[in-house]
């Protein structure tokens, strides 16, 4: 069965153009090939043909098809020797679906007004510790919001200091190993343990200390009346499956870790973006700034659909097919993969007029498609943290923006840059902030909500 066209490049090149220059690589082969064109990637031992998807209608069948054709687990398989093999992100099937089951309750959308003061909380601790005058990276900053929040809310350190320190000094230094595209392929093809002196040996260290770590929490909960907390660890302790089972340890560890690696630095990333996009773009800032102002949340919610639109963190999401799939009038093979486009199907001039211009008016009246705007991918694999990410972006923002003065650091916005799997801001959207805001209400000015 031929594959859709694609580039005549032998696979490393193509590797290489898609790991050094993802977005002018996809956009050429759109402007070459169309809306659904395939790619050929090559690892050390695997190369893989990907037909990308550039079309809400090749997108809705991808999301809506039988998910016993269509597996993300194998893909996710590397990420095994992190998360653990309970993971949600590296199942099919019926185990899959026995996990996510089990964790959408804790993060359904309902529930995140409980985690709006322990997120507005942690970023104004945050934001009182930034210099003034002087320019620096707020990227690291929206990672310490994101991770003290999930650390709080998901794990439920919240009411002892000293054990919630060591948890986060213990992630950190197993994420470390995870940050650098060197200490990566360290750990991803160079497996030996040298006593603990080898990446993959300090890697396998730092992350038997954090189990140990998460397993000594849900002890400490399990302990505990948790039928009064809100924390997700706490929920899922309450949580049955189809059976009335309820979760093992194990499994209990890796989804925190799941969660964790998931949700962190990728809504840490889209707050920077978001930053980025405003404090360039100042008709939209000063539209935000006045509604956030009036107490409404029209415009940050349209801000952060924008944002996610144009600077989507992460470029595609994968489907292995286990049988052969048609999709656009096109017969692919089993075998082959196929990855719903979200950063072309974003830039479609048909369904966003302008599409390299932020303007987050567009989702002011809008609903928002789920085919033609998929930053969090779609059906039986969508994001779990999707309600999260959104919730937690938009209380950062209004915390932010009604509290300093922020301004930006560069002449234009931040370039792209890839991170593993990860769109960034090449330096991590570097910003000034200029002091407090003070705010007019009534007719006697206010300091803002604190102090900074
Ligand atoms: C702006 C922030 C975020 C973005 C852009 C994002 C994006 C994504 C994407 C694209 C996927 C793959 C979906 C697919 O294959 O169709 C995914 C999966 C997932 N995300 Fe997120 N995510 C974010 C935040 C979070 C947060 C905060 C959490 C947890 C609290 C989380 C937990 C998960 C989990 C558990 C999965 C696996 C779902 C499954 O395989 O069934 N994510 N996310």
């Amino acid at each position: 069965m031929p594959l859709p066209p694609g580039p005549p490049l032998p696979a490393t090149l193509q590797t290489l153009l898609w790991v050094t220059r993802p977005l002018q690589f996809m956009e050429e082969c759109r402007r070459r090939y169309g809306d659904v064109f395939t790619v050929r990637f090559t690892g050390l031992a695997t190369r893989r043909d990907i037909v990308f998807i550039a079309d809400p209608e090749g997108v809705r069948t991808v999301f809506s098809g039988d998910p016993s054709t269509l597996h993300a687990g194998s893909g996710n398989a590397p990420l095994e020797v992190l998360l653990g093999r309970n993971s949600v992100l590296v199942l099919d099937g019926a185990e899959h679906m026995r996990q996510r089951k089990l964790l959408l309750p804790p993060l359904h959308g309902e529930r995140m007004k409980r985690y709006e003061s322990v997120m507005r909380d942690a970023t104004l601790a945050q934001v009182q510790r930034w210099p003034r005058h002087r320019s620096f990276a707020l990227l690291p900053e929206m990672q310490r919001i994101t991770l003290e929040v999930i650390l709080r809310t998901v794990f439920g350190f919240d009411d002892d200091d000293a054990r919630r320190d060591r948890m986060r000094n213990l992630l950190q230094r197993m994420l470390h190993y995870g940050s650098g595209r060197l200490r990566l392929l360290a750990i991803a093809f160079a497996r030996v343990e040298l006593n603990g002196r080898s990446p993959w040996g300090q890697f396998q260290a730092a992350k038997r200390d954090v189990d140990a770590a998460i397993l000594e929490q849900i002890a400490h909960r399990r302990a505990q009346q948790t039928e009064q907390r809100d924390d997700v660890l706490s929920l899922l302790l309450e949580a049955r499956d189809e059976n009335g089972a309820p979760m093992s340890d194990e499994e209990l560890r890796d989804e925190l870790l799941t969660l964790l690696v998931a949700g962190h630095e990728t809504t840490a990333t889209s707050l920077a973006w978001a930053f980025d996009l405003l404090l360039h773009n100042r008709t939209s800032l000063d539209a935000l700034v006045a509604d956030i102002d009036a107490g409404n949340d029209t415009w940050v919610d349209a801000t952060v659909k924008e944002t996610l639109r144009i600077r989507p963190v992460v470029p595609i999401v994968v489907r292995l097919l286990q049988r052969p799939f048609t999709v656009m009038g096109r017969d692919l093979p089993a075998g082959a993969v196929v990855a719903p486009c979200i950063y072309l199907t974003h830039r479609r001039a048909d369904v966003y007029p302008r599409p390299e211009r932020f303007m987050p008016e567009r989702f002011v009246n809008g609903a928002a498609d789920p085919y033609a705007w998929l930053p969090f991918g779609g059906g039986v694999r969508r994001c779990l943290g999707a309600s999260f990410a959104s919730f937690e972006m938009r209380v950062v923002l209004r915390s932010i923006l009604s509290t300093v003065r922020l301004q930006a650091a560069t002449s234009s916005e931040e370039e792209v840059s890839r991170r593993a799997v990860t769109l960034v801001p090449r330096h991590g959207t570097r910003v000034i902030c200029a002091g407090p805001r003070w705010r007019r209400s009534a007719s006697v000015p206010e300091p803002a909500a604190v102090a900074v």
